[in-house]
């Protein structure tokens, strides 16, 4: 079975950083990360208005976490657990399939320091053991050559390559998806 359901919200460690939920505190950060286009640059997603909207934003993931219908961890240091650097985070899970998308960010300032690559592996495990799915997704721009190099660094392999299926400011943009199987299934 499926479990995205856990009594509490787990809280995982690497070797380097801490993976926690998100808090409201967490909310200037966030509106600073999804408002800066270097960041947002090939997420194609409507940019929040303002501090209010992250705020709910951060309740329907709290509240995602409570159904079973996502997960979103915040990035931090583990020697410096409030302040947020990154996230990372399955959504879009479908059950049917024992199948969720994986989408991850980061503070630029933290860029090419193989943060997200150890967040990653530690939330893939995750994914895959504590989890039980059977595979996990990523749907990248097809310009998001950092976004598409990490992914084959951990075992994704392109499974999809859609022609203008997705409408986002006027415009159809392909998209590239990535998959990974569960090893262990
Ligand atoms: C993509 C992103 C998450 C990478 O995070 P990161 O912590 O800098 O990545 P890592 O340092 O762990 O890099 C791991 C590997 O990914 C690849 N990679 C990362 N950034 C890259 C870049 N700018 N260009 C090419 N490859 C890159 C490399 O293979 C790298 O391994 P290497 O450093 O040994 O060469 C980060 O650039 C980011 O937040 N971008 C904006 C948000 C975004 O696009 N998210 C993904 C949406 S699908």
């Amino acid at each position: 079975m499926l479990s995205l359901n856990f009594s509490k919200f787990p809280i995982l460690y690497t070797e380097r950083l801490i993976l926690r939920e998100h808090v409201l505190s967490d909310a200037e950060t966030l509106y600073a990360m999804r408002t800066n286009e270097t960041v947002m640059k090939y997420i194609d997603r409507e940019r929040p208005k303002d501090l209010l909207e992250i705020k709910t934003f951060i309740t329907t993931f709290n509240d995602g976490f409570e159904n079973g219908d996502n997960l979103a961890w915040v990035i931090a240091a583990k020697e410096k657990p409030e302040k947020m650097i990154g996230s990372i985070g399955y959504w879009r899970t479908d059950y049917a399939n024992h199948r969720a998308e994986i989408g991850y960010m980061l503070h630029p300032d933290y860029w090419r320091k193989g943060i997200i690559s150890e967040a990653l592996k530690r939330t893939i495990d995750f994914g895959f053991i504590d989890m039980n799915l059977h595979s996990i997704k990523a749907n990248i721009n097809v310009e998001n050559n950092a976004s598409r190099q990490i992914l084959l660094k951990h075992g994704f392999v392109k499974e999809a390559h859609f022609k203008q299926d997705y409408y986002f400011r006027g415009q159809f943009l392909d998209s590239e998806i990535y998959g990974l199987l569960n090893p262990n299934h």
